[in-house]
């Protein structure tokens, strides 16, 4: 849907020039420097979260004196599912609602019924999914479903409380998140994720005890491996647990065979028990980049477009979605800056350190990007 907007001398004067370079085929993705379409969207909806883990916001960083995003610097709802509008005519299927924490934006549920009302070029409705923590699920995972979201992954790094706190920092217990997941399943979400973050000395002995938790569900878990991304959870190489090493100990007690998948869109290599009890999946940026294959583009809170989890800067949309601009901009400002994409961090990581070059910025954290 576009409009045409009469604006006046003065702000045509401020707007960028329109990109002029060549859109795709109608009902064909946009492409990067490296042929890799666009496909999934990750909108983080707030940079704020109710837990503090340790490897994301580490409370003597994100305390009370950390300065969050004010409110009207956030896309409005109406923002996003414009954007998301466009995207989909630029190749997107899937979009991901992330956060910080997604549930702590008030009315979520509203943008997923904005969203569920998108169609693809081909006349497909997206898959929409949302990562959370799972504290507030109970509260509102039928909302959630009831507006039309297709699936839903739950961060969840022990079912021991005392380690589940330690990661987490945080007054919730893992039997809560374990009776959101239930609360997500009975109001029809049927197709849930469960992932972990591993990290050495402090959650890997509850890889067995997850495992063994939701072996034998529907639920899907992933053990991902701990990454470098941002700049003050102190990474270091020593505390990643290998995913061939997840594989092995998991493997020892119930036996598993790899289960194969195209690269493209992936991040996960999934595994299958071998007596039948379901599957597992195995996220390794940090030992077997995943970049060949990365469609995804990363919207922040306040409509910068981020081309990789790593990278320093995002290219904001917000001045474009924000002004009186119609979609034919919008559409031409985002396939400009996913054809000049090169990213590939994660391939580009040394054995030695288990890092890879870093922008000169400071990179973006987790918190404020999504997962
Ligand atoms: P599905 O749509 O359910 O297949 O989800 P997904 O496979 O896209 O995975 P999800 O969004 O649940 O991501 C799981 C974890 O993988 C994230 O929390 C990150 O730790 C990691 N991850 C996801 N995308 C990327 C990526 O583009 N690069 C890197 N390095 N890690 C990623
Ligand atoms: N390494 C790997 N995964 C991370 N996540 C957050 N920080 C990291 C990290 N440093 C994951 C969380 C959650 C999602 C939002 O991102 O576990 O699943
Ligand atoms: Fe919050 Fe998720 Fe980060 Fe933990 S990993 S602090 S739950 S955003
Ligand atoms: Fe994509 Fe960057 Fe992750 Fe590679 S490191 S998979 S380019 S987000």
């Amino acid at each position: 849907m576009s409009k045409v907007i009469f604006l006046t001398e003065q702000r045509r004067a401020s707007l960028p020039e329109i990109w002029t370079g060549d859109l795709p085929a109608a009902g064909e993705p946009v492409r990067d420097l490296r042929a890799r379409p666009l496909r999934d969207l990750r909108i983080s909806v707030t940079d704020r979260c109710n837990f503090r883990c340790t490897y994301c916001m580490p409370r003597d960083v994100f305390d009370s004196h950390y300065t969050f995003m004010p409110h009207s610097a956030l896309l409005s709802f109406e923002e996003m599912a414009r954007a998301a509008r466009v995207f989909a005519e630029l190749g997107v299927e899937k979009i991901r609602l992330t956060g910080g924490e997604p549930l702590m934006r008030k009315n979520l549920e509203v943008l997923i019924a904005m969203l569920a009302e998108i169609r693809t070029p081909s006349g497909q409705p997206l898959d929409l999914t949302l990562t959370t923590n799972g504290s507030l699920l109970t509260r509102k995972g039928r909302a959630l479903k009831d507006a039309g979201l297709n699936r839903l992954t739950v961060s969840m790094d022990a079912l021991d409380d005392a380690t589940f706190q330690r990661m987490s920092d945080t007054d919730y217990t893992a039997s809560d998140v374990l009776r959101g997941i239930d609360a997500a399943a009975d109001a029809g979400l049927d197709n849930i994720k469960v992932n972990m973050v591993v990290r050495r000395g402090i959650n890997d002995d509850q890889i067995l005890p997850m495992a063994r938790q939701f072996r034998g569900t529907p639920h899907v878990l992933r053990f991902i491996e701990y990454m470098d991304v941002g700049s003050t959870n102190g990474w270091n190489l020593q505390d990643v647990v290998p995913s061939a090493e997840i594989v092995a100990r998991l493997g020892a007690a119930y036996p598993l065979a790899p289960l194969i998948d195209d690269p493209m869109g992936r991040v996960a290599e999934r595994w299958r028990y071998l007596d039948g009890a379901g599957e597992v999946g195995m996220i390794s940026s940090v030992t077997q980049a995943f970049c060949g294959g990365c469609t995804r583009a990363r919207l922040s809170p306040e409509g910068q477009l981020f081309l990789c989890l790593f990278a320093g800067h995002g290219h904001d949309l917000r001045e474009v979605l924000r002004g009186d601009q119609d979609d034919e901009r919008l559409r031409r400002r985002i396939a400009q800056i996913w054809t000049a994409r090169g990213d590939n961090y994660s391939e580009q990581r040394s054995a030695a350190t288990g890092q890879g070059p870093r922008d000169a910025e400071r990179p973006v954290e987790m918190s404020y990007i999504g997962g």
